[in-house]
Order: C-alpha cells, then structure tokens, then sequence
C-alpha cells in the first residue's frame, strides 16, 4: 500500500505543479474568504480517488472535498489532495498532497509530498520515516529558547475561541523563532526532518495530520494534545515535537489560561 500511496502522490504532486498560475474556479467555503477551494484541489482528490479505488476497490476513504465512501473494510485511505490551498492560489510554492493508510484505526503508513521541492516523506509503522529514502530523526534541542517553531492559524482565526493568536504571541517570546508555512502536513514533515524542533495548531483535520504524524512518531518525536493527553488525528489539535521541548511547549500552552485564571 505505501508504494501505491507513494505513486500516487507523487502523479497528484506533478498535477499541483503543472497547474500553478491556471487555476479556473477559486470557490470561498462556507463563504469564509479565508477558506478556499479550488477546481485543482477537487481534480487532484478525484484522480488519488480513482487510483485508490482501481487498486483496493473495498478499501474505505475519508478525503477533504467529500469524495470518500465508507465500507466495511478494516482499511481506510486519508488524503488531502492539496494541503496548502491558500498559498496555492497566490502561486507560493508551500504545499503538499498528503496519503495516509489507516488499519482498524491505527494509521499504519503515510506519504507527504512536496512537489515543488519534489521532497517524498513517508513513514510505515514500526519502520521508521524516510525523506527521499533517508532515514529521518527529530532534533536533539532541549530547550524551547533554542527552538524552530512553526504553528498555523484556523480559517476562523478571527473569532476563534482557542486563544490561538495569544499562543502564538507566548511562544514569540519564549523559542528562538517562529514560523507559518501554510501547509500542516508540510509543518510535521519538518518535524520529523529536524528543520523544525516543534509545531503547534488548533483546528485541523485528520487529512492534514495523518500522514505527516506517523512520520513525526517514526523520527522519534512526540506527539499530543494542548493538555499532553494521547494525540488523535481526529482531535483537531496537535503539539508535536522532539520530544525534549515538549513538555515547555505545553507550559506555554498552558499560560493563557493560566492568566484567565489569575485575573
Ligand atoms: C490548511 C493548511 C494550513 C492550516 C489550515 C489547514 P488546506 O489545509 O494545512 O497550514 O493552517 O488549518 O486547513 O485547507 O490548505 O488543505
Ligand atoms: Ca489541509
Ligand atoms: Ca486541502
């Protein structure tokens, strides 16, 4: 099955590139103009789709645009098909497809791929998280003042009740530096590629987190909820990290509340 998520990925990924800057329909979800959805985003998912379903007809799938199906298989493929969709509009060369397999809910293989940079991270569980077919493991950086950070923002960032932007302003003043890809599955990838020694986000699906999250726990990182609770990608929020700063990333998480609390 990972070579097949790999193959696809990868035809997916070329497809994104081929189409930067011909883009026909730009459509606003929910009527958010910071939540788009694009003709390219909905050919890409239908193509990985049609892939999928030639090869394990019986398989169930859960994919961003609504194309997936479910079935009694034990099996289920997770895809965004164009992780990084606001970048993709603009023609900002940060985005990704991502492919997870998940058995009896466990995900048991993913594949992130950056067709810009033409960069394949995958991770099979128990066999560790490759790029390119290089073994992968998280930093050895054990204090957050020395840390890469990255975090993204929800669509509904503006009113968004997870103190989110207040989270952010903590962790400016506590790592080294702090960045906003725009594409999550990218974000844990680079966990895992120890570019980045921790991220951070509230909001997310399982589709941006499956894949990239086996490859953050096969390089040896640690990945939980905001309350250091058992990560699930269908929690909507993750802290994933080297697991050495994990426990300061989660103090500063903690510290918002903490001043409700105080005042
Ligand atoms: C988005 C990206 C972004 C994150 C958003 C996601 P999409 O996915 O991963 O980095 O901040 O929360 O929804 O919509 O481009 O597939
Ligand atoms: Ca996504
Ligand atoms: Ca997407």
């Amino acid at each position: 099955m990972i070579e097949t998520a790999i193959d696809i990925a990868k035809e997916a990924g070329a497809f994104l590139r081929e189409n930067v800057g011909k883009i026909r329909e730009v459509h606003e979800k929910a009527g958010l103009p910071t939540n788009l959805v694009t003709n390219v985003d909905k050919q890409s998912e239908a193509m990985i789709i049609e892939r999928i379903c030639a090869r394990y007809p019986g398989h169930q799938v859960l994919a961003e645009e609504g194309g997936g199906r479910e079935t009694s298989s034990p099996f289920k493929w997770i895809i965004d098909p164009l992780d990084g969709t606001t970048n993709y509009t603009h023609g900002f060369p940060v985005f990704s497809v991502s492919i997870a397999v998940e058995h009896e809910g466990e995900v048991i293989a993913g594949v992130v791929y950056d067709p810009n940079l033409d960069e394949l991270f995958t991770a099979e569980k128990g066999k560790g998280a490759f790029l390119n077919g290089k073994r992968l493991r998280v930093t050895g950086v054990s204090d957050l003042a020395r840390s890469l950070l990255a975090t993204g923002f929800p669509y509904n960032v503006r009113e968004n009740p997870d103190h989110c932007i207040e989270h952010f302003i903590d962790f400016l003043k506590e790592a080294q530096a702090v960045r906003r890809l725009g594409s999550a599955a990218l974000d844990l990838a680079y966990v895992a590629a120890g570019r980045l020694d921790g991220f951070w986000e509230v909001n997310l699906n399982p589709w941006d987190m499956a894949a990239a999250a086996l490859c953050v726990a096969e390089a040896g990182g640690r990945l939980t909820d905001f309350a250091g609770e058992q990560f699930s990608i269908y929690r909507r929020q993750v802290v994933s990290s080297n697991a050495l700063i994990h426990e300061e990333m989660l103090c500063v998480l903690r510290r918002v509340t903490d001043r409700e609390v105080s005042d």
